[in-house]
């Protein structure tokens, strides 16, 4: 079989350039090809079909279950994170139905319900920090967004459980950091347990550790089951397949690990990117402060919600770093032509959102933060796609987006930040993702005083 447009170098090459440098390797394949490119970093000598088009992946995507299907079988890497049963590895109807019973905890009134939620968690995190002393907002972001997720899934926002959770996963995740450390989800044969001091003993450890949690929360669950209850685990244990059967203790875990991991990792760092332009450029701070200030003392979540200006900044930050480079690969099921090349059965392909937003056609001097073109032009869902499309559609692009926005609200509305760092930052892998190298080193440098309240104050 002929291979579309190649990159051309040893497969082997190619999967370490990708591993270790993916923004390199996705910029050299583009402009050699520049719409769509054949990658030989799956396995050793398979191929991947990367597609930036926003034709093209309209195609791909909205044709899912027909020409192209999203099966769960081809997303393996995350296998060791999530098990077999979670709705990342279903496909077909199965995961239809699994998508159907947890979309409506993230969305609609239940969203509501979460505005509070993040406001005070936020709240309660950022007046933790020391002021005059840089701090990661990497790491800050990850605890606001882990304890959201917590609370989303099990409903628990504090005790000793809690507890164990948010130390357990930030630990396991620790490993996949760096690109170096991410190889161990690239590289199966790395996965090697030589005990407790070794990188993948240690990972096997800690997953245990949060696997028993997670079983007590649902032993415990049944034995007292509370009607009650509208967190995500409540959900899944009351549904029943066509037979009338609960999903069994493997199944709950594999989602609820799904629902921690995918809930905050990607969401964290969406913050954290979000909090690192704002300060870049002091000038779009400025702007987001003085839309917020139209809105009163406390304004309620919604309201923030809805602020143009803000959700254009939010909008930039995940166009200029769509976190996720690629969506979860999709098979063509028969042949079928796309941007002009024949596609055979069983060819992979990814949409590749980190090129589609990069593209000089859709976004002028793509490298810049500006906020403004997502004010002047509107862009369809395959030009700007950081949450996926489709079949496989991020299931929390709700939340994500009204937490990114609440977040960054109720932090800049009352202190101020500086960035401690004079270097740029830059993406770099973290396991499948791409995030601040350097984790976006800030300070707290004091509280901020409304402009109203102070006029107030002067008057007084
Ligand atoms: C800024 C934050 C986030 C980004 C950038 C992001 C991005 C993505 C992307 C690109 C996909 C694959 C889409 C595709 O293949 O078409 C995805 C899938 C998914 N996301 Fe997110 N996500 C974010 C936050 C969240 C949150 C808060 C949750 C909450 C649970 C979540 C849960 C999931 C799940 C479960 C899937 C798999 C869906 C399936 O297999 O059907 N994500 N996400």
């Amino acid at each position: 079989m002929q291979l579309i447009n190649p990159v051309k170098s040893p497969s082997f090459f190619q999967k370490i350039q990708w591993v270790a440098n993916p923004v390199r390797y996705m910029e050299t394949a583009v402009k050699e090809y520049p719409d769509i490119f054949s990658a030989r970093i799956i396995g050793f000598g398979g191929n991947l079909i990367f597609v930036n088009h926003p034709q093209a992946l309209q195609e791909i995507l909205t044709n899912d279950r027909k020409k192209f299907a999203a099966p769960g079988g081809v997303n393996k890497l995350l296998q060791p994170l999530l098990g077999d049963y979670s709705v990342v590895m279903l496909e077909g109807d199965r995961h239809k139905k699994r998508r159907q019973l947890v979309m409506p905890s993230f969305h609609g009134e239940r969203m509501l319900n979460y505005g509070k939620l993040i406001r005070n968690i936020t709240e309660k995190t950022i007046s933790n920090l020391p002021h005059n002393q840089p701090f990661l907002a990497r790491n800050a972001m990850q605890e606001i967004s882990l304890q959201v997720i917590i609370e989303a899934v099990f409903g628990l926002h504090e005790g000793e459980r809690c507890q164990q959770l948010k130390r357990g996963l930030t630990t396991m995740l620790d490993l996949f950091r760096s690109p170096l450390s991410s190889s161990f989800l690239f590289f199966p044969w790395l996965q090697k347990d030589l005990g407790a001091w070794s990188p993948w003993g240690k990972f096997v450890r800690d997953r245990s550790a949060i696997d028993r949690v997670i079983y007590k929360e649902i032993a415990e669950r049944r034995s007292l089951p509370d009607p009650n209850r509208v967190d995500i685990l409540s959900l899944l244990m009351s549904a029943q397949d066509e037979e009338g059967n609960p999903m069994t203790d493997q199944e709950l875990r594999d989602e609820l690990m799904t629902m921690l991991f995918a809930g905050h990792e990607t969401t964290a760092t969406a913050m954290a990117w979000a909090l690192y332009w704002t300060h870049h450029h002091p000038e779009v701070r400025h702007k987001i402060l003085q839309e917020l200030d139209t809105l009163g003392e406390s304004p309620d979540p919604m309201s923030i919600f809805r602020l143009p200006y803000l959700t254009a900044v939010c909008n930039e930050t995940l166009r200029i770093h769509p976190v996720a480079m690629l969506t979860f690969p999709r098979v063509v099921r028969e042949p079928v032509e796309l941007l002009g090349h024949k596609l055979e059965p069983g060819t992979n392909i990814v949409g590749c959102m980190y090129l589609v937003h990069q593209r000089e056609d859709l976004y002028p001097q793509p490298k810049q933060f500006k906020p403004e073109r997502f004010l002047e032009r509107q862009f369809s869902p395959y030009e700007f796609i950081p949450f996926g499309a489709g079949a496989r559609r991020c299931i929390g692009d709700a939340l994500a987006q009204f937490e990114m926005k609440l977040v960054l609200a109720t932090t800049l509305s009352h202190y101020q930040l500086a960035l401690a760092d004079n270097q740029p930052e830059t993406p770099q892998r973290r396991g499948i993702t791409l995030a601040p190298a350097r984790g976006v080193k800030m300070v707290i440098t004091g509280e901020r005083v409304r402009p109203e309240s102070q006029l107030t104050m002067a008057r007084t």
